[in-house]
């Protein structure tokens, strides 16, 4: 038969911003919530469970099939100590997630610092792929807009590459699917 387009997408962004959330949400859901009926307690047990994200060390691989694409996604330790691995997945990656917590004034020179150095890599420099941002944790009370942060990291100055931005929030899976959508129709 026909064989689905393999896909690397490489998920960036600092630490504690949602990328390990997000990916848990693009996953099939779990197989507990097939066994039949729960009861509206043990639904909120599981689902509460299914939050419980810890910081990624180093970094995890997952996999995912669309009608048409298989893909692998490269979930990345966000921690400073962890940052210098992501060069390695640039030369094979064919899409990136880049997300931020919109909510993290402070550290939004940090994102774009680590941003800045991505584009500018060789390795990625040159390659004409997509860019999908989450601007995530939108439903915190002191969250930026995702024009306020498409601003802040100054998006608008990457010329070379196709990009677009989604204000998501991972915990309700809001937001991802459109970002999603975008990111397929880029590389179909
Ligand atoms: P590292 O693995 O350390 O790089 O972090 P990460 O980017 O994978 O972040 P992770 O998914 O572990 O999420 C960090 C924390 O933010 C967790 O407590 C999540 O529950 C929380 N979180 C993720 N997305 C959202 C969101 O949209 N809204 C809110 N309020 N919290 C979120
Ligand atoms: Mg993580």
């Amino acid at each position: 038969g026909l064989k689905k387009k393999e896909v690397n997408v490489l998920c960036l962004g600092l630490d504690n911003s949602g990328k390990t959330t997000i990916i848990n949400q693009l996953k099939p859901p779990n197989h507990s919530n097939h066994l039949g009926p729960l009861s509206e307690e043990w639904k909120h047990v599981s689902q509460t469970q299914a939050q419980e994200i810890v910081p990624t060390i180093g970094f995890n691989i997952e996999k995912f099939k669309s009608s048409s694409l298989s893909f692998t996604v490269f979930d990345m330790s966000g921690q400073s100590r962890y940052r210098n691995l992501w060069e390695h997945y640039y030369k094979e990656s064919h899409a990136i997630i880049f997300v931020i917590d919109s909510s993290d004034k402070l550290r939004m020179v940090v994102a774009k610092e680590e941003l800045d150095t991505l584009l500018n890599h060789e390795d990625i420099r040159s390659k004409r792929i997509p860019v999908l941002f989450f601007a995530n944790k939108i439903d915190l009370q002191d969250a930026m807009s995702s024009v306020k942060v498409s601003q802040m990291l100054c998006l608008e100055n990457i010329k070379d590459k196709p990009w677009h931005i989604c204000a998501s929030n991972a915990i309700k899976g809001e937001g991802l699917q459109e970002g999603l959508d975008w990111l397929q129709d880029q590389i179909a």
